[in-house]
């Protein structure tokens, strides 16, 4: 009895193993066996579909989302790869749908929303931005985005002008002559005459009070005033702040502070350029003058 139980129990068990392998290793080979049937599918089956998948794809103005259309059509056959491919066509046509129409989500926002969204965009961003598409481009050419951003960049000053070109403009003849007053100190810095003397408008209308009390009158006096102070002077180091332009058609002006050392106070300073043949000139410099204060006059600058 022992000997015919025996082995029924080990013949019991051991099918009762087999069956509990089988269940554990069946999902695993079903999974390994699905991993290497996709490739090896559409590497054989392609090319016997393809033509008629084609044809369809060709119907469908899915032709722009390839990529979805051909994992589709290959890993689906008869009916079901019908049904998933009309989802797919039907897909793809809503995203087409959406774009024609160009309805993004920023697009969809209420403008004041976008006018608030794009006031913490920089200058550069929001060029780039205009550039994008029309309904952006109108966004990004608001009025109000551009005056926020002239009050972020330069001054809460001037809020009650109305350019008469509109902000962004305003903005860009502001940044220019921004940038043509920094240049008037890196040629004060790398002391270049030849600089200077492009810089100013060659009339004889043209004044130069420097910071030592001097007062020159007419192009030639006021280009060799710069000559003489360049020979003459050692290196300064100075910082200009609180710069401040004021910028109409032909004729701009920029008030700044020059602080050559932290323990003097600094020059008051303002410059008046004028448009002419498509850049700007310097036409006058005024310069406060240094007062002797305990002795201490060796902080004089022209400039
Ligand atoms: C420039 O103006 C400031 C006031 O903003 C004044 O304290 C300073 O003395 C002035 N500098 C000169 C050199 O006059």
């Amino acid at each position: 009895m022992e000997i015919s139980y025996n082995p029924s129990i080990a013949l019991q068990s051991h099918q009762s193993l087999i069956i509990a392998t089988i269940v554990t290793l069946l999902p695993l080979l079903l999974a390994v066996w699905s991993l290497f049937k996709r490739p090896h599918k559409s590497n054989v089956s392609a090319p016997a579909t393809s033509t008629g998948k084609e044809e369809t794809r060709q119907a469908t103005p899915s032709s722009s989302c390839n990529g979805a259309t051909d994992s589709a059509a290959f890993l689906n056959d008869g009916r079901a790869g019908a049904v998933d491919e009309e989802m797919v066509t039907a897909d793809v046509s809503k995203v087409a749908a959406e774009m024609q129409s160009g309805a993004s989500m920023m697009e969809q926002l209420v403008p004041e929303i976008t006018t608030h969204a794009l006031s913490y965009l920089d200058y550069p961003s929001l060029c780039r931005l205009s550039m994008t598409n029309s309904l952006m481009r109108k966004a990004a050419n608001d009025d109000n985005a551009w005056k926020a951003l002239y009050h972020k960049d330069f001054t809460l000053e001037q809020d009650s002008v109305t350019p008469v070109n509109g902000w962004k403009a305003y903005y860009a003849a502001t940044r220019a002559i921004m940038n043509v007053n920094t240049e008037f100190f890196n040629i004060i810095r790398s002391r270049s005459f030849p600089a200077m003397s492009c810089f100013w408008l060659n009339a004889d209308y043209v004044k130069c009070i420097h910071a030592s009390g001097e007062h020159y009158s007419g192009y030639n006096a006021v280009i060799q005033s710069w000559q003489v102070a360049f020979n003459w002077e050692q290196d300064v180091d100075f910082q200009v702040r609180d710069v401040r332009a004021r910028v109409l058609t032909d004729m701009a002006w920029v008030t700044m502070k020059t602080f050559v050392d932290i323990d003097s106070g600094p020059f008051n300073m303002t410059n008046v350029f004028e448009f002419h043949h498509g850049r700007w000139y310097l036409v006058h410099h005024h310069s406060s003058v240094m007062l002797p204060a305990g002795g201490d006059m060796g902080q004089q600058i022209h400039g």
